[in-house]
């Protein structure tokens, strides 16, 4: 492996997983996360647990989470999070499109800021549909390919040196679009500029809320 492989891979196993959190801190994003998963419930499958930032956002009604994600990091640096949470949370794979649980088994899926960086979006989502209940959620917030053209066009541009310095993140995907396609009625989500900080907005056009399966 050459030297800028390496330092590539040392950066999206070690230091990426850290800029998360500061990126993802509560001071900037808390209210979309709180909107997003406190009306999660029952048993929960998170793709893309990461840190496990989302658990203090979680109700009473949530009763145990299954998380999935590959990073080993940011699976120890959650274990405090764990702890403190006091009810069970189980790492059940490492792939969001491949989820190893019963057809219809789940009341509710949770992705933050991570469809982005799965691969295969295509089958997690579809994996998602698969194993929520009828009349389950799936709660989200995720950044989407922005409606506006001049946006659009920087974000298709950027891509390909993007998704090499994130760990494989997309900011050209249009996430209301990938939802309806994998079986979701996306009706009820809403879509914006999180900031109106220009440079920001081809990372922070947010979709969030509830899609029900239909
Ligand atoms: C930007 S981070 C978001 C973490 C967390 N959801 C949050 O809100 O802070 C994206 C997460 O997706 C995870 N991820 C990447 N590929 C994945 C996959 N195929 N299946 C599940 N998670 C994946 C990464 O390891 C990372 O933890």
């Amino acid at each position: 492996m050459g030297p800028m492989a390496r330092v590539e891979e040392l950066w999206v196993d070690r230091g990426l997983p850290r800029a998360v959190d500061v990126i993802l801190a509560d001071r900037i994003v808390g209210g979309w996360r709180s909107a997003a998963v406190g009306a999660a419930e029952g048993r929960v499958l998170e793709f893309g647990f990461g840190s496990g930032a989302n658990l203090r956002f979680y109700g009473e009604s949530v009763k145990e989470v299954l998380a999935v994600d590959p990073s080993d990091l940011a699976w120890r640096a959650a274990q405090p999070g764990i702890a403190r949470f006091g009810r069970p949370v189980t790492r059940i794979g490492d792939d969001a499109a491949l989820i190893d649980l019963p057809d219809e088994s789940v009341d509710t899926v949770v992705a933050t800021w991570t469809l982005c960086s799965i691969a295969d979006v295509e089958d997690a989502l579809a994996e998602a549909r698969r194993v929520l209940r009828p009349g389950g959620s799936f709660r989200l917030v995720e950044h989407s390919l922005s409606p506006r053209p001049s946006v659009q066009r920087f974000q298709r541009r950027v891509q390909p040196v993007w998704g090499r310095v994130s760990g494989g993140c997309h900011i050209d995907r249009d996430m209301s679009g990938l939802l309806a396609s994998a079986g979701f009625d996306t009706g009820a989500l809403t879509a914006r500029d999180a900031f109106q900080f220009l440079p920001a907005k081809p990372w922070s056009y947010f979709v969030a809320g509830g899609a029900t399966p239909c």
